[in-house]
Parts: C-alpha cells; sequence; structure tokens
C-alpha cells in the first residue's frame, strides 16, 4: 500500500455519516483544517456498478485528501466499485464494516461482516489489486454476543495478511437486533484498552480508533498513547470549529489555526457558485449550524440560518447577515 496523502492524513479523520458529511460538508470541514482526512457517506457498491449511480462520486477538488467509503460484501463488485472510485480521484478506498442499520443487514454489509473475516479479506484483496489508492476497513469491535478480545486480533490479522495495512476500530460492540443504529451509538460501553492492545499485537498496522471523542484534546491524548490515528463523528459535526480548526498545528504540526468566521468567508463563494448552479442554501448551511457552537451569538446564528435558509431566493447574504449578528453579540458579551 502506498504511504499516500490520505495515510498521513489518518492521524485525525473526520467519519464517514450518512447524511451528513457530503460534499457541502466536506467543503465546510477543509475550510477548517487542510489536512485532516475527509471521508465521504458510505456509498453501496451495487449503486455505483449495478445503478450506475456515478453522481456519487462527485466531489470538490479541493476536499482533497479524500476518501470513498465503500458498503457492500460481494469482491467482484466491490472490486469494480473502487476502481470507480480511483478513477474519480479518491485518495483511499474504506470498507464500511461497522454499520449496524437493518438497510444494511439486509444487504449483508456493514458490521454483519464482522462474523465473515474470510469474507472481508477477500474483499480487500480484491480491491486492493485494482487501485493504486490504500484500501482500508472500519470495523467495530464485534458484534452481539461474540467475544472482542478474541474476535477482533482474529479478524484484524486476515484482513492484514490480506494486505490492509490500515484500519479504524469503532471501539464499541454493534449490537445487530434489539437496538436502533443511533442507540447502538452510545450503547454498549466503549473499550479503548482493547484498541489499544490491538496495536501492541499489530504493531505495523496503522490503527485510528473512534467512537466517542468529543474534543481536540482527547484525540491528542489517544494519539500521545501510541494509537496512530483518531476518527472523530459527531463532535465534528455539531462542532466543526471546536474539532478541527487548530487541527492543523496541533495535530498534524504545520498549518496556521483557522476561525470559524474566516470559514464562513470562505463559504460565500462555493455558495454562489452551488446556487448559479441551480443549488439551494438550505443544503449548504445546514452543515454549519454549529460552527459557533459554546460562544456568544452561537443561538442567533443558528436560528438566522434555518429560518432564512429555506426561504426562496435566500442567498448568501443571509449568510453575511448571520454573522454580523455573531459579531454583535460576540462584542456585547465582551462589553458586559
Ligand atoms: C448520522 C450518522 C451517520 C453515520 N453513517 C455512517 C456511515 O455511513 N458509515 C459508517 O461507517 N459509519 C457511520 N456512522 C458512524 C460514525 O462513522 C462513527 O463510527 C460513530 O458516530 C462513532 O463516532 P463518534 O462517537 O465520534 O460520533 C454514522 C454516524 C452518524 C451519527
Amino acid at each position: 500500500m502506498p504511504n499516500n496523502a490520505a495515510t498521513e492524513a489518518a492521524r485525525l479523520s473526520v467519519a464517514p455519516m450518512m447524511d451528513w458529511t457530503d460534499r457541502h460538508c466536506r467543503y465546510l470541514h477543509r475550510q477548517l483544517s487542510r489536512h485532516a482526512l475527509l471521508y465521504t457517506e458510505m456509498v453501496t457498491a451495487p449503486a455505483l456498478v449495478r445503478g450506475g449511480a456515478l453522481h456519487l462520486l462527485d466531489h470538490h477538488p479541493d476536499e482533497h485528501p479524500v476518501a470513498l467509503q465503500l458498503g457492500g460484501s460481494d469482491p467482484v463488485e466491490l472490486a469494480q466499485a473502487a476502481r470507480l472510485g480511483a478513477q474519480a480521484g479518491y485518495d483511499e478506498v474504506n470498507l464500511n464494516c461497522g454499520c449496524p442499520s437493518d438497510r444494511v443487514q439486509s444487504g449483508t454489509f456493514g458490521a454483519v461482516l464482522m462474523r465473515d473475516a474470510a469474507l472481508v479479506a477477500e474483499c480487500v484483496a480484491a480491491m486492493q489489486a485494482v487501485v493504486d489508492v490504500p484500501v482500508t476497513v472500519k470495523c467495530r469491535i464485534g458484534v452481539d454476543d461474540q467475544d472482542p478480545a478474541y474476535v477482533l486480533p482474529e479478524f484484524l490479522s486476515r484482513i492484514v495478511a490480506a494486505g490492509c495495512e490500515r484500519i479504524t476500530i469503532h471501539a464499541r460492540k454493534a449490537w445487530l437486533k434489539g437496538l436502533s443504529p443511533k442507540e447502538n451509538r452510545d450503547i454498549p460501553p466503549l473499550d479503548y484498552d482493547l484498541v489499544m492492545r490491538m496495536k501492541g499485537y499489530f504493531p505495523n498496522l496503522h490503527i485510528s480508533i473512534n467512537g466517542g471523542v468529543e474534543t481536540l484534546d482527547q484525540a491528542l491524548d489517544l494519539l500521545d498513547a501510541g494509537l496512530d490515528g483518531v476518527m472523530i463523528g459527531r463532535a465534528a459535526y455539531h462542532q466543526p470549529a471546536d474539532i478541527l480548526a487548530q487541527a492543523d498545528r496541533r495535530v498534524f504540526g504545520h498549518g496556521s489555526d483557522r476561525t470559524a468566521e474566516e470559514a464562513v468567508a470562505a463559504m460565500l463563494p462555493y455558495i454562489e457558485a452551488h446556487l448559479a448552479t441551480g443549488g439551494r442554501l438550505h443544503q449548504i448551511t445546514r452543515h454549519m449550524l454549529g460552527l459557533f457552537a459554546g460562544r456568544p451569538g452561537a443561538r442567533a446564528w443558528r436560528r438566522t440560518l434555518s429560518e432564512g435558509a429555506t426561504q426562496p431566493g435566500a442567498g448568501p447574504e443571509l449568510v453575511e447577515a448571520a454573522l454580523a449578528a455573531v459579531a454583535a453579540l460576540a462584542l456585547q458579551a465582551k462589553a458586559v
């Protein structure tokens, strides 16, 4: 596997999240960090290969380093999908072995694949044979009644033998029945120690940990503890500036901090270009609501955008007005 831009960037990544990490969200995140690795939402191999839905691969050139996450369990189809992803310019192709949703279970992919390490190994090998970019896996520590301490090293050794050199482990089990996918992101408890132990067993495997990381400090602690990467999902979506704005300097050691205000300014031409091609403001601003989370004016920012962005004709001036409201409230807060 080539040690490409994505592998370096994997020191800090934003998790794949269906309906959230679409191209607009990723473009926003890229305005906050030049170096963090960004993942797409899961795209299913059947949608690309059988459905010909190549528009699902669309992304902006500024999004790099960016990884495509695929869902599927048929090695031939996954290889075809991986090739399409690499041709579209993605820096990495990732196989989803962690998603517990019903829809995904019915297609025999996602977390249910934790039960079939041999098949995952076959999929990884087939994908890696046809692309030059890294093929990686995102998995759980186990599913249902499996014993993670036994299953996880077994799973990892199979996929390492198949040529996988980088993995992200969501440090909790998936329950395939009885919990909604949403509940399954907080229950059962996280087991970071087990993931740490895997680093001891597989010192040459690049291991990123995922699950429950809420601050950049926490991510830095996990990196200091010896993990190769940290993947953050919900916190990066809900408080993107808190997680990403200092990441280039503090995690990657080069580049300067960004501010939420600078990110907003950088979004304005992007918004204009999107509207000019018939897009709607809300499709972009829905990902921007958390930019000022925890700061004076956060509520005014959210309210202005969420109430105004769906109105007919709404454009960048709404975003500028929301930003002015934040600035005014920040001044007021300082004066008190
Ligand atoms: C809205 C939402 C959608 C998600 N979609 C995916 C997905 O498409 N593929 C995937 O591997 N994980 C998906 N996940 C799981 C996240 O990638 C991540 O593993 C999980 O949220 C735990 O990380 P966190 O505690 O930092 O949020 C999703 C999570 C959320 C909140």
